[in-house]
């Protein structure tokens, strides 16, 4: 079972993703599981500090490195598994890194916020990633994307022939279009053959559409 450990300052933002649709079903199935670590909860002083001043000023907030290794050292770790640090310095996330994170058994994923965090956190880390080359306020929905991309490829939440036909299951490569009814929208007609029920013809018209993007 792949396991998710997701370190935020903002727990519940995860709340309503997680319990819709084929993720709350993997769960339930016990296909994945998703651990929530709020890492204020390792802050030691009374405030609860998880950010500070950067040294040499400058603008906004740090998050610190103590309260992240403090969390990361409190779970537990499994055979094949791998720290992830979300920014947008990291490499940028696609299918490939998709399917090669499905087969861990351990994907531990950090948010951060604020301007950024203290450079010793890249220390804690396996991997850095991005979800794209535009700045979010924080990690937490880089994370649910990685979440979504990666719980759906692991055996038995999705039929694997449905992934199979999909976009990016070939590299660079685009679904054929699909249609369903009715068989005229406006003036938008159904493609005939897809109505012919001649699969050797449907098959044909299928790889003549697909395309490299
Ligand atoms: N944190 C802020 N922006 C981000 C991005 N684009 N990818 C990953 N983490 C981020």
């Amino acid at each position: 079972m792949l396991q998710f450990d997701i370190l935020t300052i903002f727990p519940a933002i995860f709340d309503s993703y997680f319990k819709e649709s084929i993720i709350k079903r993997a769960l339930e199935k016990k296909l994945i599981k998703i651990n929530i670590h709020n890492f204020r909860d390792f802050a030691k002083d009374k405030h609860k500090t998880v950010d500070d001043r950067p040294y040499g000023g400058g603008p906004g907030m740090i998050l610190k490195v103590e309260p992240i290794y403090r969390c990361l050292a409190n779970i537990k770790r499994k055979k094949k598994s791998k720290i992830v640090l979300l920014t947008p310095k990291g490499k940028t996330f696609n299918q490939k890194i998709a399917s090669t994170l499905s087969k861990l058994n351990q994907l531990i994923l950090i948010c951060g916020r604020y301007e950024g965090f203290d450079e010793r956190v890249r220390k804690l880390v396996d991997q850095e990633i991005s979800i794209g080359d535009y700045v979010l306020t924080g990690g937490e929905l880089p994370a649910m994307v990685i979440v979504d991309a990666v719980a759906r490829l692991v055996p038995g939440i999705i039929e694997a022939e449905s992934l199979a036909e999909e976009t990016f299951y070939k590299k660079g490569y685009i679904e054929y279009p699909q249609y369903t009814r009715p068989e005229v929208f406006k003036n938008l007609r159904v493609p005939k053959v897809l109505l012919s029920g001649d699969h050797k013809k449907i098959r044909e018209w299928r790889k003549r559409y697909e395309r490299k993007k």
